[in-house]
């Protein structure tokens, strides 16, 4: 029995090549009505029969249900038999449904191999469960560093019914539902793990983080500053920190001023570049996000923070308290609880969200939903389509110790 699933689950590589089809294209052609000709990745099939294939309504053309499980039966309205392997190359080849009758124009028409027809037919023809998930189960993993947090949370979360009658429980991250307080960038982006962790580490695009990436840091940094004459950026050189500094514009003229500002993005070797500017006898205004080092009192030095002390409510910080003390959990990782126990709200909420429906889409359109939901310890979480920080914008502390929140969207 447990065998047979697994097999159930596991796509094989036929089924994965079609996947690919549908989600980005691949090497097809589609002939669009006018007969205008693009590849076939600008209009692959997930983009409006999505990544579900429930279709997703654009305007008011709604493009159809094409689960197996739909395509399969007989629909008695449009209508049309059912769908067999010929009838769903010809849908997808000339626009005709399986009796036969043109489907609407918006429906392109694709060309490609014939074996990458047959590897998008396989794909299509399989309705797989998502893997980690049934009627009565969630499997979710988790990191090393948050896993007594979790294990603790869905002890508590099972004791009282679980939610909508499925209860949860821990597992590798292959087998997993979803992730939680945790991202594994070994995951393939086209399974659509929902990760919910408070940082963002891993750029699938089924990744959500709470807390303001350095980005969004720099951006509270470079609003709260905008009128300096010069801005000069200096960063670690990751990815986080190179993304970081292109949302900003550097500005480089002479001669340089007190007025302007240098920003530091990332673990940047803050003494030696306070030596340099010693040296240079320039004192410019400092930005600093997501430096470890510490960095020098006394000087124009402003620095970002995702998240203060003033973020967590009183009635939050007893329920954690309460949490923590019941499942003794050890006092020396309390950033970690409080950070994973937000993660764990956040994720509990879109799983009540998504409802007894659930599945790896519903649970990505119910965080995507999330608007200033308050978890108590973090800054309210909103998501959408296009953004996968929860935190709208990010704390910065002034010279004279003072926090401001600076919203960025
Ligand atoms: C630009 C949007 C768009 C894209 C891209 C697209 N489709 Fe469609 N598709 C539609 C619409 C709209 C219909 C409904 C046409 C109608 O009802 O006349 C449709 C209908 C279908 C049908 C017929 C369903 C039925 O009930 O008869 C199938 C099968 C189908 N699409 C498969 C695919 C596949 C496979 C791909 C990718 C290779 C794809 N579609 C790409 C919009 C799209």
């Amino acid at each position: 029995m447990i065998a047979a699933l697994v097999l159930l689950v596991a796509l094989t590589p036929a089924e994965k090549r079609g996947r690919e089809l549908y989600f980005n294209g691949g090497p097809a052609t589609a002939v669009l009505a006018g007969a205008a000709e693009v590849p076939a990745s600008s209009v692959p099939c997930a983009s409006c029969h999505g990544p579900d294939r429930r279709g997703v309504a654009e305007g008011i053309v709604v493009p159809p249900d094409i689960r197996w499980s739909a395509l399969s039966q007989p629909d008695l309205e449009k209508p049309r038999p059912r769908y067999d392997d010929a009838a769903l190359l010809r849908a997808i080849t000339q626009g005709v449904n399986s009796r036969g009758d043109p489907l609407s124009p918006v429906m392109p028409r694709y060309r490609m191999s014939a074996d990458a027809l047959s590897d998008l037919i396989a794909f299509l023809k399989r309705d797989a469960p998502d893997p980690g998930l049934t009627d009565t189960s969630i499997a979710v993993a988790t990191s090393t560093l948050a896993r007594p947090v979790v294990a603790a949370f869905i002890d508590d979360l099972n004791k009282a019914g679980g939610i909508y009658g499925r209860t949860l429980h821990l597992a590798d991250s292959k087998e997993a539902f979803a992730l939680v307080g945790a991202s594994d960038p070994a995951l393939d982006p086209l399974d659509r793990v929902p990760a919910i962790a408070p940082f963002a580490t891993s750029a699938t695009p089924t990744s959500f983080a709470l807390y303001a990436d350095l980005t969004t840091q720099a951006l509270a940094l470079s609003r709260s500053y905008e009128a300096a004459r010069n801005v000069f950026i200096e960063h670690d050189g990751s990815p986080a920190a190179l993304a970081a500094a292109a949302s900003l514009t550097p500005r480089d003229s002479f001669p340089r001023g007190d007025e302007d500002l240098l920003f530091l993005l990332g673990d940047v070797d803050v003494d030696a570049i306070l030596a340099r500017l010693e040296r240079e006898h320039w004192r410019p205004r400092i930005l600093a996000a997501g430096t470890r080092r510490p960095l020098p009192p006394g000087r124009r030095i402003a620095r970002a923070a995702p998240t203060i002390p003033a973020d967590i409510t009183p009635s939050a910080h007893l329920e954690l308290a309460t949490f923590a003390e019941r499942h003794r959990l050890p006092p020396a990782h309390a950033a970690t609880q409080l950070a994973t126990y937000a993660t764990l709200k956040v994720f509990v909420e879109a799983l009540k969200r998504a409802g007894r429906d659930l599945t790896r889409e519903t649970l990505i359109a119910a965080l995507e939903q999330l608007y200033d939901f308050p978890t108590g310890l973090t800054p309210p979480i909103t998501f959408h389509r296009a953004r996968r920080i929860g935190a709208a914008g990010a704390w910065v502390v002034g010279e004279e110790g003072k926090a401001r929140w600076v919203r960025v969207r």
